[in-house]
């Protein structure tokens, strides 16, 4: 880490989103019957569990932690989001789970109004010197005013050269939020700032974070792109996550230890680990980041700074079927049938190769030109998911299935619910208020086929099984494709299509 220049990082235009609600095919399954009292009570407690997880245990996707720390001398480059918070308010089905995809999110430029004034900004309001101690000051860093000068300076010109971005009201949720929410992050009525994609990625730097007692400080050789980062980025774990702008998206990464807090004792400066990040914060798409020791993995020798890819994908995949489905990977089953859908994606392709290490038969849904990805990952049957049949879910065989990995959406429970096995489980990965009414109907009335929302949960012991996997050559991380980090813009683009096949991976040298 002796590098400790000063460099470009991205940060983020600020674009409010709108959200657009859009209907869940399974909803129409249990119109009526989600709002008996029993559903709202199952609902309200899986709810209620979720958000203490996401409160003790920092996010549903992990724990917490801080992603920036302090400030040293040095500095790093970063992408981050900028943007205005809204004051929490208690999560419901609608903030924790809503659909945010593009095609299911509207982006408005809203107005930007200081909150103590009410006055318009277009291009002008507070000086950058303004803005950037306001950041400071609310972060509690006291940067220099040189490289608070430097920073500004450097978002500024990277929106006049972007073109289109350098348009008076874009140009303003560069400069002008960045100060305005200093002043208002817990403004009541504060209009928070979502979306944009790509084009509000922008560099900017900041100083290396500073590991705190139970952290580790990691210099990224990785990161890896999921859903999950955009759809933060839309806004789909409003107002928990991003806990504050500016954001550095993205939390699955792999590196090297740098620096250690006081109370680390399972790493030593060197060490090449894998590691995740918490979501309320991010933090990966940076060159240093810090980790929490209990969230980090040691990397032995045979496995790559690919793993980053096993992070969020590889323990979906793995809960999904040891937690939800309750499938035993050590054991064999010869008899079993689960049905992997979106198998070609990122934890598609690690669902199928885990649920094969259980000799459990395998069938798959993807795209036709996907067939032999699917097929050499282990599935034993490949349906494409645009023909009559595979949108039916119906397997070539005519089997039914004990399990259902649902990694897409838009497939009703009618659909499945015929090609259950009379135990069947959905486990579904992208859960709307449909599947959770639904949820809370089967429990109440203990029914034998259902459907269960997941949300990963990282865990030490399950990285470790899947590093270890990768390690024995038994599971392979599948990459769609790799960018460097000046490229990253790109990479989030392709995520956001929806068409990966395998993982994305950001290097960073
Ligand atoms: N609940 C959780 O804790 C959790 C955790 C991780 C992920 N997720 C969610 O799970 C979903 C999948 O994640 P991922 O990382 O695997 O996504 P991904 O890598 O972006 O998936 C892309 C792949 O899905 C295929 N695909 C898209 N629609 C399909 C359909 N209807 N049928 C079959 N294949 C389809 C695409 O193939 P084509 O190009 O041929 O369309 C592409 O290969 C995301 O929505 C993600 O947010 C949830």
């Amino acid at each position: 880490m002796g590098d400790s220049g000063q460099r470009t990082q991205l940060g983020v235009l600020s674009q409010s989103t709108v959200r657009k609600r859009s209907s869940d095919t399974s909803e129409s399954d249990v119109q009526g019957v989600s709002k008996r009292r029993g559903c709202r009570n199952a609902l309200d407690a899986f709810l209620q569990n979720r958000v203490e997880n996401m409160r003790n245990n920092a996010s549903p996707f992990g724990s917490c932690h801080q992603g920036v720390h302090g400030h040293s001398p040095q500095s790093q480059s970063i992408m981050s989001q900028s943007g205005v918070t809204k004051k929490r308010r208690g999560p419901n089905v609608d903030s924790l789970f809503r659909k945010s995809d593009s095609g299911t999110m509207t982006n408005q430029n809203k107005e930007n109004r200081t909150p103590d004034t009410g006055v318009q900004h277009r291009g002008r309001g507070l000086s950058i010197e303004n803005q950037i101690r306001s950041v400071s000051k609310r972060n509690g860093r006291g940067l220099g005013i040189e490289k608070q000068i430097q920073l500004a300076a450097t978002t500024n010109q990277h929106n006049i050269l972007n073109g289109k971005q350098a348009s008076s009201s874009h140009y303003d949720c560069a400069g002008q939020r960045i100060g305005e929410k200093s002043r208002t992050m817990t403004n009541e009525g504060t209009i928070p700032y979502y979306g944009g994609g790509a084009a509000a990625l922008k560099r900017v730097e900041t100083p290396v974070p500073t590991p705190q007692n139970d952290e580790v400080l990691i210099k990224l050789e990785a990161s890896s792109i999921n859903p999950i980062d955009f759809k933060v980025q839309n806004g789909l774990l409003r107002p928990i996550a991003p806990s504050k702008f500016p954001f550095i998206p993205v939390t699955d990464i792999a590196g090297e230890v740098v620096k250690l807090g006081s109370d680390i004792k399972k790493f030593k400066t060197g060490d090449k680990v894998v590691a995740k990040l918490q979501d309320m914060s991010g933090g990966g798409l940076a060159e240093y980041a810090v980790a929490k020791e209990n969230l980090t993995v040691a990397r032995p020798p045979e496995v790559s700074m690919d793993a980053a890819a096993l992070v969020t994908a590889g323990l979906t995949a793995l809960q999904a079927l040891t937690e939800s489905a309750l499938l035993k990977l050590d054991k064999n089953y010869p008899e079993a049938n689960v049905l992997i859908t979106a198998a070609s994606g990122g934890v598609g392709h690690y669902a199928v190769q885990l649920a094969k290490l259980g000799n459990i038969h395998v069938t798959a849904t993807c795209g036709a030109r996907n067939f032999d990805f699917v097929k050499n990952l282990g599935a034993d049957e490949v349906i494409d998911y645009k023909t009559p049949e595979g949108a039916a879910v119906i397997s070539p065989s005519g089997r039914k299935y004990d399990a259902v990995i649902n990694c897409t959406t838009g497939i009703s429970w009618s659909t499945f619910e015929p090609q259950l096995k009379e135990n069947g489980t959905v486990v579904d990965l992208t859960p709307g208020a449909g599947t959770l009414a639904n949820f809370a109907l089967k429990t109440l009335t203990f029914s034998k086929k259902k459907v269960v929302p997941f949300l990963a949960n990282c865990r030490c012991e399950n990285l470790e099984y899947l590093v270890t996997m990768v390690k024995q050559g038994k599971v392979k991380s599948m990459i769609d494709s790799k960018y460097p980090f000046s490229k990253a813009e790109d990479a989030w683009t392709k995520i956001m299509s929806g068409h990966a096949v395998g993982k994305i991976i950001i290097e960073y040298s």
